[in-house]
């Protein structure tokens, strides 16, 4: 075997490797979107203190690689995806207008994740939120890009 077939072979291994590596990530990410939101596993995580958030009052989190959104709603407390429900943009708070924004395409949901303007399909994603004595806990699943974060 000459240098330029020890090449080749390389080049065509290599490139073999890499195939496998995308095919395997993508069939990764396949699976996660067709699994519906509120059947994956879920770990519950403490993320603040219920006297740390007033009526009205919303906070940004990133509890296992999902970025929520926890919102004091009437003095209930509720817990959604930032991730917009149409391509996957960062939702935010307005407090002001008491309603959650999407500057992607200019969405708008209520304060119970209901579209009120704009393109995505279905609701915002919530998690269960549990309060034990004056600490917020959220329900979020495990996190397949979280994981490989480190
Ligand atoms: S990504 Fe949010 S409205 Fe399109």
């Amino acid at each position: 075997m000459n240098r330029r077939n020890f090449l080749e072979k390389l080049l065509i291994f290599a490139l073999g490797i890499v195939s496998a590596g995308v095919f395997a990530e993508a069939i990764v990410v396949i699976y996660r979107f067709l699994m519906p939101f509120q059947k994956r596993k879920t770990l519950k995580t403490f993320v603040c203190f219920s006297n740390n958030l007033l009526r009205g009052q919303a906070k940004e989190a990133s509890l296992r690689g999902n970025k929520i959104i926890l919102l004091n709603n009437e003095d209930k407390i509720v817990a959604f995806s930032a991730t917009c429900p149409h391509l996957g943009c960062s939702v935010i708070w307005d407090r002001k207008g008491q309603t959650f924004l999407c500057p992607c395409h200019m969405a708008a949901f209520d304060k119970n994740g209901q579209v009120l303007t704009g393109p995505p399909p279905r609701p915002m994603d919530q998690y269960r939120v549990l309060i034990e004595g004056n600490s917020v806990f959220v329900f979020v699943p495990e996190n397949y890009w979280a994981q490989r974060e480190v």
